[in-house]
């Protein structure tokens, strides 16, 4: 039987959960999504939480990620959702509403960065790999030989006067009705800042926008190459697994 393990993804408008073949990535049964509570305060989304693992009948250990700095388990941050987060012990808060299961919470981009380096776009890539999760905001996970370091926020970098994820992230791309090519022209921007600071081997672009790769990807000019993701809506779902199964908990 293959090795499995449950994740669970926060975000700001859905919850979303399933059990995890550690070894394909690929999801056993179905994803279960339930909307996000609003307001999406702590214990309202450790309910949906303990709700999703109910339906799933799951018994194991259970990693989620949260939209959020994480650190020994503490939001210290809270992008797209309550801001009551911001200090709240998630780690202590969802092990109790899960009966006192042993929990991983980590943040979001992390779990995709960790997901696809491991099993997605990045597996045959050596060296450093960042992720960039482009949509409301911008969020990122830089992994060495597949060792992340978490909690980056590279979106909330300055570049050339303004954050990254003001200047670049898809929601901007909405917002100020940007072409494909025009919106290209400040992720090249971005990007070319991080890569003249970090020097990765490759770039993973994921968030929604990644399933339209062919009308952006090609107008970057950056020297490092850029992939879509390949696990999109489940890369949460699996980062957030394998996290709670190799015990990284940042
Ligand atoms: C937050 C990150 C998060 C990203 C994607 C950013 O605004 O600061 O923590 O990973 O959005 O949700």
């Amino acid at each position: 039987m293959a090795k499995t393990g449950f994740g669970v993804d926060v975000g700001g408008s859905g919850v979303k959960g399933g059990v995890v073949d550690l070894e394909t990535g690929e999801l056993i049964g179905d994803r279960i999504k339930l909307l996000t509570p609003h307001p999406s305060t702590p214990e309202a989304v450790a309910k949906t939480v303990a709700e999703i693992i109910r339906q799933a009948e799951w018994d194991g250990p259970v990693g989620i990620t949260l939209p959020s700095v994480v650190t020994g388990g503490v939001a210290r941050s809270a992008a797209n959702i309550d801001k009551g987060w911001i200090g709240t012990d998630a780690r202590a808060l969802f092990s109790d509403a899960l009966g006192g299961r042993r929990v991983t919470v980590l943040n979001d981009a992390d779990a995709a960065g960790m997901a696809e380096d491991a099993l997605g776009a990045g597996k045959d890539a050596k060296g450093v790999v960042i992720l960039l999760t482009f949509g409301t905001g911008i969020g990122s996970a830089i992994l060495h030989n597949g060792v992340l370091l978490p909690n980056t926020e590279f979106g909330h970098m300055e570049v050339d006067g303004k954050e990254a994820e003001h200047r670049a992230a898809s929601s901007v791309k909405e917002k100020k009705d940007l072409s494909y090519k025009e919106w290209a022209a400040e992720v090249s921007r971005v990007l070319t800042r991080f890569e003249n600071l970090l020097w990765p081997d490759l770039f993973i672009a994921g968030g929604g926008i990644s399933r339209k790769h062919e009308k952006w990807i090609p107008h970057l000019t950056n020297r490092t190459p850029v992939v879509p993701a390949a696990l999109l809506n489940t890369a949460g779902i699996v980062g957030a697994a394998l996290a709670v199964e190799t015990g990284i908990a940042p």
